[in-house]
């Protein structure tokens, strides 16, 4: 009886094999016929203006760019009255993507495009702009293949295609016709031709002088771009409409666009105005490319449930699926047999070994879950998501834990956050807490907050998974190159409120609210991600609301004031020069000194010069203001946050002299501002 209760495993693993093989060696045989058939798939049109019906259908217009009634796409929109020009970014897409890359092959499409355009330069009012560029910069327009046809990228001298917060997720190739000299881009004048290739730094930059053509000159343009993806070779040519085809070419070279595109783009223009305004018309349009695709054959077990309920009248099929009956119906009586034969001999031994357990589980496909309700994750996954936990995947990282990107089996982009063991450990702060916290709070859901795709606790390692947000953090935004409009400071600060508002109503706390962890999407809508969920301590979670929430109000208003400063709150060491009294070393403390001198415009962001709002600066520099006070002399909740940041109710009277009470202390993270800010608690 023993001997054959050991080899019983053996041989059904052995059973299990040969149905395997038989199934591959079957699978291996159909997909014979479906490699080697090669097609061109080719996609034309053609726009000899932009009149007409068609073009409504054909042409997607994005951010400020509109057809006008002689038939041209002018970006930025002109046809709003009252409309300042500058600062504006726009984009045209033919509107249904085309197929620019072989995955199989990686060989790019060969395309061909001829269009032409002009510059139509406004007369600036230069005297309050910076003459040389700088941050604003004029403009350009670009020829480009874009990832998606909803993303219209930043304005100035990104041209309406990147931003500095796009990753490399973002693929694009761009032809840029650059009318300024941005010199922290590595633009060479005011009049170059640069080829783009996931940056906004052109690769290539060619001196349009050299070729006798001035973009700037008003004259209308034409462009023939010929690239053939087979050889990688790039042909510009440019030249005045009245001229025709140069013979000469402005480049004509070797170049692998390939790992800058997706197998669909959208191909278009986009353009912007910086500081001076500039309208960019296009005139007429042809594109036509070619890429080369291997006939694809859904595979046989995704035809199968298909070809059962067909009649199966067509021969190939029909046989296909003979055959594949045949080894199913193998299958199913070898795992049948199987199952009995285990069954048996466990019902004789009760106690018997565990392997056949392990046997059958095979057989017993895990049924697929809905993709969005959160959940475990096993160390297995995220650690493949992650390419075990790659250096070059980590996007963050600080005293709290890790942070990486990470694509799921499933391709969903996620972000996944590792807590650093030893500091829940200094916190006092068991997994079985903080993994309270995060199952809670995953079931949230709103707008404004990054969602909780779900959590692992393996291997002592406390980690949370959350959707990716493409568009990088806001911290990224404020502090990078360029400056942010005050619109779109704004809308940052209503987001956030909203989101704090609606996690105070569900009785949870955010407990980590910086610039760092508000993310920034696609259609620039800020999402409150990267929360806090440690809080040191074996307190009630009541207890726990009822200390963190003010404490959260309490950095949303550090977050304003930085929003409004352009600054972090405390200035490094290297920025400060020592002398008198570096009074706005801690920009907290600052902006209440200009409060108490009536000097709050001293605070906003000087940069943000024609871009800027100065009353309501100041208006919602008060609510900042109102955010820090303590909370029995008046601090708001987000509740009434949320009223204030919408100019929905008049904010309170702040009191004239600063609360001294607010600065002995220094703290940076939502962990210590919030015992801080609660002394009675401590
Ligand atoms: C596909 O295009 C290439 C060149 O562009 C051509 O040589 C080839 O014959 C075409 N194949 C088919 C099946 O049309
Ligand atoms: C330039 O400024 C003058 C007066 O300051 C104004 O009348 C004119 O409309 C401005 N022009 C443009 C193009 O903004
Ligand atoms: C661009 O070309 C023009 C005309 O040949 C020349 O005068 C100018 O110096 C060039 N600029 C750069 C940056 O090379
Ligand atoms: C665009 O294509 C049409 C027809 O294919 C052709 O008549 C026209 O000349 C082309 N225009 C340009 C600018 O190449």
């Amino acid at each position: 009886m023993a001997s054959i209760a050991l080899s019983l495993p053996t041989m059904m693993k052995l059973l299990a094999f040969i149905v395997v093989f038989f199934v591959y060696v079957e699978s291996i045989d159909q997909q014979k016929p479906d490699n080697g058939v090669i097609i061109n798939v080719t996609k034309r049109f053609s726009f000899p203006d932009f009149q007409g019906p068609r073009t409504a259908h054909d042409l997607k217009l994005l951010g400020s760019s509109v057809v006008d009634e002689t038939g041209r796409v002018r970006i930025p929109d002109t046809t709003q009255k009252d409309v300042d020009l500058k600062h504006l970014a726009g984009r045209a897409v033919y509107a249904y993507p085309i197929r620019v890359f072989d995955p199989v092959s990686r060989t790019p499409a060969s395309f061909e495009t001829t269009f032409a355009f002009q510059l139509e330069t406004l007369e600036s009012n230069s005297s309050s702009g910076d003459e040389n560029g700088g941050d604003g910069g004029g403009s350009g327009f670009t020829f480009m293949f874009a990832p998606d046809e909803f993303t219209v990228g930043r304005p100035g001298p990104w041209l309406g295609m990147l931003n500095d917060a796009c990753d490399e997720e973002y693929k694009a190739v761009g032809i840029e016709f650059d009318t300024r000299e941005n010199v922290e881009f590595g633009d060479p004048n005011d009049n170059h031709v640069g080829i783009n290739l996931g940056s906004i730094v052109s690769t290539i930059t060619i001196n349009a002088s050299e070729f006798g053509v001035n973009l700037n000159d008003g004259e209308i343009h034409r462009v023939w771009v010929e690239y053939s993806g087979e050889s990688r070779f790039l042909d510009i040519r440019l030249g005045s409409d009245r001229l025709g085809y140069p013979s000469k070419p402005m480049f004509s070279d070797r170049l692998d666009i390939s790992d800058f595109l997706k197998e669909y783009m959208f191909v278009g223009f986009s353009a912007s105005t910086g500081n001076f305004a500039q309208i960019h018309n296009v005139f007429s349009w042809n594109f036509t490319s070619t890429s080369q695709a291997s006939l694809r054959v859904p595979s046989p077990e995704t035809c199968d449930s298909k070809l059962i309920t067909g009649d199966g009248d067509d021969g190939g099929g029909a046989h296909i699926n003979r055959l594949n009956g045949f080894f199913i119906f193998m299958t199913v009586v070898l795992l049948v047999a199987l199952a009995l034969v285990s069954l048996y001999y466990n019902r004789k031994h009760r106690s018997g070994n565990k392997s056949n357990e392990a046997v059958m589980l095979p057989a017993v496909k895990e049924r697929p879950r809905p993709p969005n309700k959160p959940r475990r994750f096993t160390i297995a996954e995220i650690s493949s998501a992650t390419r075990c936990f790659d250096e070059l995947h980590k996007v963050a990282s600080d005293e709290r834990g890790d942070t990486y990107r990470g694509t799921l089996l499933n391709g969903c982009h996620v972000a996944v956050t590792k807590f650093s063991t030893s500091y829940l450990r200094s916190h006092g702060v068991y997994w079985r807490r903080v993994g309270k916290e995060i199952k809670a709070m995953s079931k949230l859901r709103h707008p404004n907050l990054v969602a909780i795709r779900g959590w692992c606790f393996d291997h002592q390692e406390t980690m949370v998974v959350y959707d990716y947000v493409p568009n990088g953090t806001f911290n990224e935004w404020l502090y990078g190159i360029g400056v942010l409009p005050w619109s779109r400071r704004l809308r940052v600060v209503r987001d956030a409120a909203q989101a704090l508002s609606y996690l105070h109503s569900q009785k949870h706390a955010h407990k980590n609210v910086t610039t760092s962890s508000v993310f920034i999407d696609v259609s620039f809508r800020a999402m409150l991600g990267d929360f806090g969920f440690v809080m040191s301590g074996t307190e009630s979670n009541q207890f726990e609301a009822a200390v963190s929430q003010p404490a959260d109000v309490f950095s949303f208003g550090v977050l304003v004031l930085e929003v409004v400063a352009g600054r972090k709150r405390y200035k490094s060491e290297s920025d400060l020069d020592g002398s008198d009294s570096d009074l706005d070393r801690d920009l907290l403390e600052w902006a209440w000194i200009m409060h108490e001198m009536k000097e709050k415009e001293k605070v906003v962001d000087g940069k943000m010069c024609s871009v800027l709002n100065m009353d309501q600066a100041v208006h919602v520099m008060d609510i900042g203001l109102l955010c820090t006070l303590q909370e029995s002399k008046g601090r708001p909740s987000m509740a009434e946050v949320v009223e204030y940041v919408s100019f929905e109710k008049e904010v309170p009277e702040l009191p004239a002299s600063r609360p001294m009470a607010l600065f002995p202390y220094t703290s940076t993270t939502g962990l210590c501002s919030s015992s801080y800010m609660c002394p009675s608690f401590k």
